[in-house]
């Protein structure tokens, strides 16, 4: 069994408590070892989950993971699903559209009712930015944030870097191009702290209506023209176009978005020729990437970026709980 256990205390500053945090709601505000402390206990969970028949460790076993979604989902309430079923606990789904949260109850009665049920963690994606710390500061266990309306999605983030970690090697000496409806993305937001916590030089290239004025602060560099961002590029990573969350008209049409940011064949042609392609998925084929080169497994790495978001959350359900679970030498 390679399952993870205690961090080695040598390759972290914080000996045993090498994750303190209660909650994981962001990347913003995580120490560079505090990530890498999660990719490396994420990489241990790759290998069990590869490693044949059996892919169960029931460290949780015992314990009840509620996966409150107010907004849909696919990868990401299955992944975390997945992941608290391999690790032995219960798990059980709630979605808002069978919830109360349809008859008008607020988000704290919401939170007061699950923390009520005694759950040992819960898993939040919603609509609104801000509402998984609201959530969190009202009940007793971790609370993971899945997704909080143009904020973060720390889990995708770190599902990335592993990603990208393992194709690439070291983050710190790569330049990744992330390009698209940057303005409404939680996904952007997250890896942009993700990324330069690590050291990779981050650039972002989008139509200037959905590059976020703030961007400057967050050291990375903005590219209006893709083409001009993608020379020396080692990741190209895409964005949707979150047309649910825009007020208004952004772009003039699907089409044109594709002919100036879409990455197809010849535009991808500008970056480093191993250039590594990802999406966050769900993807719009033919609006921000082309299908052959969404579907070239040399380049893509779409699919994996799928598989480690089952490992980073298991590392990360682990660890959360492992103070509930009075794991030795954790306080
Ligand atoms: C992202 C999300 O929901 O923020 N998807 C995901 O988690 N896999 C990105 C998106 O919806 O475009």
């Amino acid at each position: 069994m390679t399952s993870p256990e205690k961090p080695q205390a040598d390759r972290f500053p914080n000996g045993s408590d090498a994750f303190p945090h209660k909650h994981l709601l962001g990347i913003s505000g995580l120490q560079p070892w505090e990530i890498l402390y999660i990719l490396d206990q994420a990489e241990e969970w790759v290998a069990l989950n590869r490693s044949g028949a059996s892919k169960h460790d029931d460290r949780l076993a015992g314990l009840t993971i509620i996966n409150a979604f107010f907004e849909n989902s696919t990868r990401t309430l299955l992944s975390f699903e997945i992941a608290g079923k391999r690790l032995g606990a219960d798990v059980v789904n709630m979605h808002a559209a069978q919830s109360s949260v349809k008859k008008g109850e607020t988000l704290i009665d919401t939170a007061v009712t699950l923390n009520a049920m005694r759950a040992d963690a819960i898993v939040i994606r919603h609509g609104s930015s801000g509402a998984v710390q609201l959530i969190s500061e009202k009940v007793d266990c971790p609370c993971l944030n899945a997704g909080d309306g143009q904020h973060e999605h720390p889990t995708q983030a770190l599902l990335d870097a592993l990603t990208i970690q393992r194709r690439k090697g070291p983050i710190e000496r790569l330049t990744i191009t992330i390009c698209g409806d940057v303005l409404h993305s939680r996904v952007a937001r997250s890896n942009i702290f993700c990324l330069k916590q690590l050291g990779a030089e981050v650039r972002v290239a989008g139509p200037p209506a959905l590059l976020p004025d703030a961007l400057d602060r967050f050291g990375v560099e903005t590219f209006s023209n893709f083409e001009e961002a993608l020379p020396g590029s080692d990741v190209v990573m895409m964005l949707r176009l979150q047309n649910e969350r825009m007020n208004g008209d952004f772009i003039p049409s699907p089409r044109e978005y594709f002919h100036l940011y879409g990455l197809e064949e010849a535009r991808l042609a500008l970056a480093r020729p191993d250039a590594l392609v990802m999406h966050p998925g769900p993807m719009n084929r033919g609006v921000e990437i082309a299908s052959n080169v969404a579907d070239n497994l040399d380049r893509s790495a779409i699919n994996e970026q799928v598989e480690m978001g089952v490992a980073v959350r298991m590392a990360c359900l682990d660890i959360l709980t492992r103070k509930a679970r009075r794991v030795e030498g954790w306080s």
